[in-house]
């Protein structure tokens, strides 16, 4: 199981960016680099009310094992999570998914590229459902009872 903690200092939104910063490329929303002066500017002015990070770490050795993101755009929650390369392999995405849809206080979208199957493949794992294939993306949703 792992430890979960909800980012609410600059210094674990850091934590996140640093890992999202090496897998931006697999993030459908934005590819860019963020760097600190961005991200500090970032979450200082978020609206956390429609924001809400999560940093995951090992319960027993507290390494941080990645972060989960739930964002709502217009009246949809969407997610998005990376897990760190040396904790892949391990269900902790699945876990990370599970924990998001859990936390999701409505219905949770996911945007995923269709070629990136360990993240369509932990996604199915934690009942979300295929909506839509799209040209380059596949659009998913858990549904809140
Ligand atoms: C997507 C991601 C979070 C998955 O994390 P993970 O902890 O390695 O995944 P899990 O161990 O929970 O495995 C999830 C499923 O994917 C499968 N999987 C894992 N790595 C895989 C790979 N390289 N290729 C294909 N399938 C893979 C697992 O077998 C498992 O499927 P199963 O339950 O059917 O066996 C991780 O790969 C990641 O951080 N990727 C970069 C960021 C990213 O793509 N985020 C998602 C944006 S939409």
């Amino acid at each position: 199981m792992l430890d979960v903690v909800l980012v609410e200092y600059v210094s674990d939104a850091q934590m996140v960016r640093s890992i999202r910063n090496r897998v931006k490329d697999n993030l459908t929303n934005d590819h860019s680099f963020i760097d600190a002066q961005k991200q500090y500017d970032w979450f200082l002015n978020l609206d956390h009310s429609t924001n809400i990070l999560y940093l995951y770490s090992e319960g027993d050795t507290q390494a941080i094992v990645g972060f989960g993101y739930l964002r709502k755009v217009k009246d949809r929650w969407y997610a998005t999570l990376a897990v760190e390369e040396e904790f892949r392999g391990k269900k902790y995405g699945i876990e990370i998914y599970n924990h998001l849809k859990n936390a999701s206080e409505d219905d949770l979208w996911l945007e995923i590229y269709s070629d990136n199957n360990p993240s369509l493949r932990a996604a199915l794992a934690a009942d979300f459902k295929i909506v839509d294939i799209l040209d380059k993306t596949i659009l998913l949703v858990y549904r809140k009872e």
